[in-house]
């Protein structure tokens, strides 16, 4: 009988089993809303990132519907073969616009936008110099690049300039940061290192997934927030998480998006997003535009929420936005934590190791501009219960 060759992978499987670290998938049994029904329990969700509920969002759902009827339901090619539809290049031109860039182009997912801009502009004679808790996209990206990857510790301004001032002068360097860290929700040292990448002559680059639509005028971003515009060479934002739908984009000058049509290979070698999916992130850009007032919902539930897992004597690290996490050390018991807060009807998911170091687990948390005072308060409730149940506070 042939033996399993990935027998070892069950072997890895029950190692996880084995430190409580084993997840099954949580799936949703409706719509991606703040209370929903998750493997048959209705739960207040804290688990999205749907920042501002675009997702159910009427005018986005429409402008799907009515690409669905005029363009039908893909694209059919890569963008560079035949997959640019008019409505991809609508949506870059306002995404450029919104941003206020030259230009900028649309990728499948942020995730493909990081890794595909860094692995292209950035060959082996560079230098990458990166905070150590940046997204896993930009980690993958900087390892494809095959530049020398140098890290410095989170948010350390001082070891990055060190790092710099190690890099023989002349070589093309990279500064790049998160503009929210995904699993701290603290915001990235954007104006310091503006200002060393400009000292050093080095591209600036931030990844903006977890701020469109979250900081700076209408949601434009950490960029925006800091009033860093011009300074940053590489923006990168998420179409998946504020806005609702689904993608990435990199918005900068036109030298660089045209160079990332001809080298950055998700662009090149993978299908372009369907019609509809262009056109539900146009219609999200009109919201973010026309409803202003969704950001500011946003964030009084983000000041009253956290505040209150702090008065219940939560360590909430040094988060700034609307991810709160919330700290409890071992793995075990932060999905010992999310478990008990399942049981309550509170979805908020554990994180362990690896995404976060060992000891750092945490249940984490991001409220959306579509809770309802109700509902936090209910979530509210429930992290005291289940957090006095397991000695957490
Ligand atoms: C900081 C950061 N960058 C990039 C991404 C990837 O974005 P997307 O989900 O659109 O691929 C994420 C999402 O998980 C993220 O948290």
């Amino acid at each position: 009988m042939r033996q399993d060759p990935l027998g070892y992978l069950s072997t890895e499987l029950q190692a996880l089993r084995d430190q409580g670290l084993y997840r099954r998938l949580r799936v949703l049994d409706d719509e991606q809303k703040a209370r929903t029904s998750i493997d048959g329990r209705s739960v207040v969700n804290l688990s999205s990132n749907n920042y501002l509920g675009l997702t159910t969002h009427p005018k986005l759902r429409q402008r799907a519907l009515d690409a669905i009827r005029r363009l039908g339901v893909g694209s059919g090619s890569v963008r560079t073969i035949a997959g640019t539809m008019q409505v991809h290049m609508e949506l870059e031109r306002k995404l450029a616009a919104f941003k206020r860039t030259e230009a900028a182009v649309v990728f499948q997912s942020g995730f493909t936008a990081n890794a595909g801009t860094v692995s292209s502009i950035l060959g082996r004679d560079a230098v990458i110099v990166s905070d150590e808790l940046n997204h896993a996209s930009i980690i993958d990206g900087a390892r494809l690049s095959r530049a020398a990857i140098k890290v410095f510790p989170h948010r350390d301004v001082a070891a990055a300039r060190r790092i710099l001032q190690d890099v023989p002068r002349g070589t093309r360097t990279l500064v790049i940061t998160d503009g929210v860290f995904s699993m701290d929700g603290d915001l990235g040292a954007l104006p310091e290192l503006c200002e060393l990448a400009d000292e050093f002559g080095g591209i600036m680059m931030v990844d903006d997934a977890h701020a469109s639509g979250v900081f700076g005028s209408h949601g434009r971003g950490t960029v925006d927030h800091f009033g860093m515009h011009g300074r940053v060479d590489v923006q990168v934002g998420t179409l998946s998480k504020a806005m609702g739908a689904l993608g990435g984009y990199v918005a900068g000058s036109r030298a660089l998006i045209e160079f990332l049509h001809h080298r950055a290979r998700p662009f090149l070698f993978s299908t372009s997003h369907p019609p509809s999916v262009a056109a539900t992130c146009l219609a999200a850009i009109e919201v973010l535009e026309e409803e202003p007032q969704l950001i500011e919902r946003l964030w009084e539930n983000t000041r009253f929420f956290k505040s209150g897992l702090q008065a219940l004597g939560f360590d909430t690290g040094a988060s700034e936005s609307p991810i709160t996490p919330v700290i409890v050390g071992e793995g075990a018991r932060a999905m010992a934590l999310s478990d008990r807060l399942f049981e309550k009807g509170v979805f908020a998911q554990g994180i362990g190791f690896p995404t976060v170091p060992q000891g750092k687990a945490r249940v984490r948390t991001i409220v959306t501009a579509t809770h309802s005072r109700e509902e936090l308060q209910f979530a509210l409730d429930a992290f005291k219960a289940a957090g006095g149940d397991l000695g957490v506070i």
